[in-house]
């Protein structure tokens, strides 16, 4: 199975992605989870990557597109993957075409997480992320046990002002993917508000499997 999860900062990516890699048995291949470790580990990506990232700007095409492609050739990603954050622009979206083309291999979905602009910002601003586990809360809507809550993380691109900046970018530069995508037939249109249950619930229903 070879999937791409599109959807705006908060659509719940993250949180459905991890669900789902575990029933279909694939790896999670998160660019943004990359790059924030790259940013961790001061490698010289990450010194790049730091700025782009803390002002919710979008990385240059060619360093994500490298990036992908080297992961994309590990073996645990040669049988399926579910790609999260990549593509996020029409340049990208045809890089990994060619990519998978080169290869002889097909894409089965691209699921678009669909929730309005007005409900992202709370969303965002009360995303959580535990460091031991990469386990996703919301201190509102998914609240974290009460043990753990000061060893958790608020991402430093996660503030009012860069998640108003992250939907611009997802506005003018990732939704045009949609219409690449559709042309192809793959998009399946998921509701992304409500319980989290319900979405996974959604999503596998639009996969058919
Ligand atoms: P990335 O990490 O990909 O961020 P994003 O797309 O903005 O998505 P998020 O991780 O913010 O949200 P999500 O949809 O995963 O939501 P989540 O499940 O956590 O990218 C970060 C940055 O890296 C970019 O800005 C850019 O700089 C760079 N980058 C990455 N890829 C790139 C690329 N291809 N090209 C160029 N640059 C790139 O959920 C959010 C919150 O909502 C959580 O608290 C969660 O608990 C809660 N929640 C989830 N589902 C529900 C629900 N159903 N109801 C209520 N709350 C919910």
């Amino acid at each position: 199975m070879r999937l791409i999860f599109i959807g705006p900062p908060g659509a719940g990516k993250g949180t459905q992605a991890a669900r789902l890699v575990e029933r279909y048995g694939i790896p999670h291949v998160s660019t943004g989870d990359m790059l924030r470790a790259a940013v961790k580990a001061g490698t010289e990506m990450g010194k790049v990557a730091e700025g782009y990232m803390t002002a919710g700007k979008l990385l240059p095409d060619e360093v994500v597109v490298g990036l992908v492609r080297e992961r994309l050739k590990a073996p645990d990603a040669t049988k399926g993957v579910l790609l999260d954050g990549f593509p996020r622009t029409v340049p990208q979206a045809e890089a990994l075409d060619v990519m998978l083309t080169g290869e002889g291999i097909s894409l089965d979905a691209v699921v678009l997480l669909e929730v309005p602009d007005d409900l992202i910002v709370s969303r965002i601003v009360g995303r959580r992320q535990d460091p031991e586990t990469g386990e996703i809360y919301h201190l509102q809507f998914s609240p974290p046990p009460a043990d753990i809550l000061p060893r958790l993380v608020h991402r430093k691109d996660d503030t009012e002002e860069a998640v108003r900046t992250r939907l611009g970018s997802y506005h003018d530069q990732t939704a045009p993917i949609i219409p690449f995508y559709e042309a192809k037939g793959l998009v399946k249109r998921v509701d992304g508000v409500g319980n989290p249950d319900d979405v996974t619930a959604r999503i596998i229903a639009a996969l058919g499997r």
